[in-house]
C-alpha cells in the first residue's frame, strides 16, 4: 500500500464566538499544512448543533478543497444542550421554558442566529441541518488504500447501520487499510473520568465485532483527549485512536491527530493547534 496521511479532527464546539472562530480558522491552517490525503472529522463540531454554528465550521473545511472529507455529527451537533462545553447534559425534564428554548434555540435570547423569519425546513431538524451541510450521518470513503466506514452513536449505535458498515468492511479488499469512525468512544482513555455515555453503546461487542472485521484503526472524539490503544483479540491488531478537541480547558492546548499509514507502520501524532508541533502517540509496524 503507497504511503497514506490523514488529519483526524474532533470537537471544534463552536459556538461563533471570535475566540473559537480564530482557534478553528488556525487548526484548519495547521491541518492542511500536514498534506492530508483524507480529512476525518469525528463530531461536535458546534456547541449546539445551530445553523450559524455549522455554517462557520462548514466554511472551515470548505478550505481543504479537493481533498475528501468524512464528516461526523457528535451528540451536540444533533441534541441540544444547556451545559458548558464538553458538558453536554440532559435536557431540564422540570422547566418548560427552557425545554422549549433548547427545542427552538433561535427563539433564544443573545443568539447569533435569531431569526425574524421562520427558520427554513431545511434548519427545522437537527439531522437535516447537519446533513444539508455536511453529508449523510452514515458515511464512507473508499479508494485503492483505504475502506473507511463513519457512522452516528448519538442518541445511540443503530443495529441495522452496523450491519451496513460491517457489510462494507468485509467486501473492503485484501490489504486495504479498514477504518472504522464514530464519535463516542470505545474504550476510556487517561485523564478523562468517564460520564454516562461517554462510551457507545456494546462498546465491547462492538470491539470484538470490529476486530473480527479485521479493523486496523478506529478514530473517534468525545473524550477531549489525544490518545491510541493497541488492542487484540489474540488474531488481529487494531488501534483505537482519539482526537483532542479544539476547546482549551486550561490544561491542555487544542490539538488534532495526524496518522501517517505506510511502508509497514502506522504512526499517530498528535498536533498542538498552538505550535503545530507533533507528540508521537502511537507507532506500529504491523500494518501495512
Ligand atoms: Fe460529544
Amino acid at each position: 500500500m503507497s504511503s497514506l496521511r490523514i488529519v483526524h479532527l474532533s470537537d471544534f464546539h463552536c459556538d461563533g464566538s471570535p475566540e473559537l472562530r480564530a482557534a478553528l480558522a488556525r487548526l484548519v491552517d495547521r491541518a492542511i499544512d500536514c498534506g492530508p490525503d483524507l480529512v476525518v472529522v469525528t463530531g461536535d463540531l458546534s456547541a449546539d448543533g445551530r445553523p450559524g454554528e455549522l455554517d462557520i465550521v462548514a466554511a472551515e473545511l470548505e478550505r481543504f478543497g479537493s481533498v475528501p472529507r468524512v464528516v461526523l455529527p457528535g451528540n451536540r451537533d444533533l441534541v441540544p444542550s444547556v451545559g458548558p462545553p464538553g458538558e453536554a447534559r440532559p435536557l431540564p425534564a422540570d422547566s418548560d421554558l427552557d425545554y422549549f428554548l433548547a427545542l427552538e434555540p433561535a427563539l433564544g435570547f443573545g443568539f447569533d442566529d435569531v431569526a425574524t423569519d421562520p427558520p427554513a425546513a431545511i434548519d427545522a431538524d437537527p439531522e437535516t441541518r447537519f446533513s444539508s451541510r455536511f453529508g449523510r450521518l452514515e458515511t464512507r470513503h473508499a479508494d485503492p488504500r483505504v475502506q473507511l466506514v463513519a457512522v452516528n452513536s448519538t442518541p445511540r449505535l443503530r443495529p441495522a447501520e452496523l450491519e451496513r458498515a460491517a457489510r462494507r468492511l468485509r467486501r473492503a479488499p485484501e490489504g486495504v487499510l479498514r477504518i472504522f469512525a464514530l464519535h463516542h468512544g470505545l474504550l476510556p482513555v487517561p485523564g478523562r473520568k468517564l460520564r454516562d455515555g461517554d462510551l457507545a453503546n456494546r462498546a465491547g461487542d462492538l470491539l470484538a465485532l470490529l476486530l473480527e472485521l479485521k479493523v486496523d484503526l478506529v478514530l473517534h472524539g468525545h473524550v477531549h483527549r489525544a490518545h491510541a490503544w493497541l488492542v487484540s483479540d489474540g488474531h488481529h491488531e487494531m488501534v483505537v485512536a482519539s482526537a483532542g478537541a479544539l476547546v482549551n480547558d486550561g490544561r491542555r492546548d487544542a490539538s488534532f491527530n495526524e496518522i501517517l499509514v505506510g511502508g509497514g507502520r502506522l504512526e499517530v501524532r498528535r498536533r498542538s493547534v498552538a505550535t503545530g508541533e507533533p507528540s508521537l502517540l502511537f507507532q506500529t509496524t504491523r500494518p501495512g
